[in-house]
């Protein structure tokens, strides 16, 4: 586990860090596009960096979305990313956690995120078939669809989550 972690919103000097971490964190994809593309959504993104011995060594962007119909505000996390060698330090979490304080200040109710439970679970998400994803999910990918209340007791949201432009892409949605 990490002694020290300093999480903070993005500045546009961190960019070239950020651009070094993802092609490092997901060899076999090319989440640059999108990234790049969600850095420009300002002020509907919150982009948090983790720093440790003045390294970027994590990242992670939680972008504002909305429920047909509804007033709740949502936001879906991704992508998220840690340096190789600071995996399984307890980074990831960490800046994740500080995004739900920071979300939960700005009056955000859900997070949603695709991603493998057995990660995001540690974290308090769970499968979500209340609210549905921008574009149907494979069969074996439904348990992956899962969200968290950053409110107690609220009865389940259900609708179809509406993504700003960025995340309007089939691939980003299908193996
Ligand atoms: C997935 C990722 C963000 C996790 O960040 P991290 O800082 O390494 O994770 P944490 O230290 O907070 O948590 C580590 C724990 O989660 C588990 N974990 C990490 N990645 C996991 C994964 N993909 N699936 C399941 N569990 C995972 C580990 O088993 C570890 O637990 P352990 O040390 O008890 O074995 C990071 O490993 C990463 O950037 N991976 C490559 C890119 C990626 O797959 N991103 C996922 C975005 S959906």
């Amino acid at each position: 586990m990490i002694d020290e972690i300093e999480i903070r919103e993005s500045l546009p000097s961190d960019v070239a860090s950020i651009e070094k971490l993802y092609p490092d964190a997901f060899p076999d994809e090319d989440l640059l596009p999108l990234v790049r593309e969600l850095l420009r959504e300002e002020p509907i993104v919150l982009s948090l960096v983790g720093i440790t011995d003045r390294a970027l060594v994590g990242h992670a962007i939680f972008t504002a979305c909305s429920i047909a119909g509804r007033t709740d505000k949502v936001a879906l996390l991704g992508p998220l990313a840690v340096a190789p060698a600071r995996q399984r330090q307890g980074i990831g979490s960490a800046i994740v956690r500080a995004g739900f304080r920071k979300l939960e200040n700005a009056s955000v109710t859900q997070v949603y995120v695709l991603g493998d439970p057995a990660y995001y679970g540690r974290m308090g998400f769970e499968a979500d078939d209340g609210v549905t994803p921008p574009y149907p999910l494979p069969k074996e990918w439904c348990g992956a669809w899962q969200s968290i209340s950053l409110r107690d007791a609220r009865p389940p949201l259900h609708g179809k989550l509406s993504v700003p432009r960025p995340w309007l892409q089939q691939a980003l949605w299908a193996p």
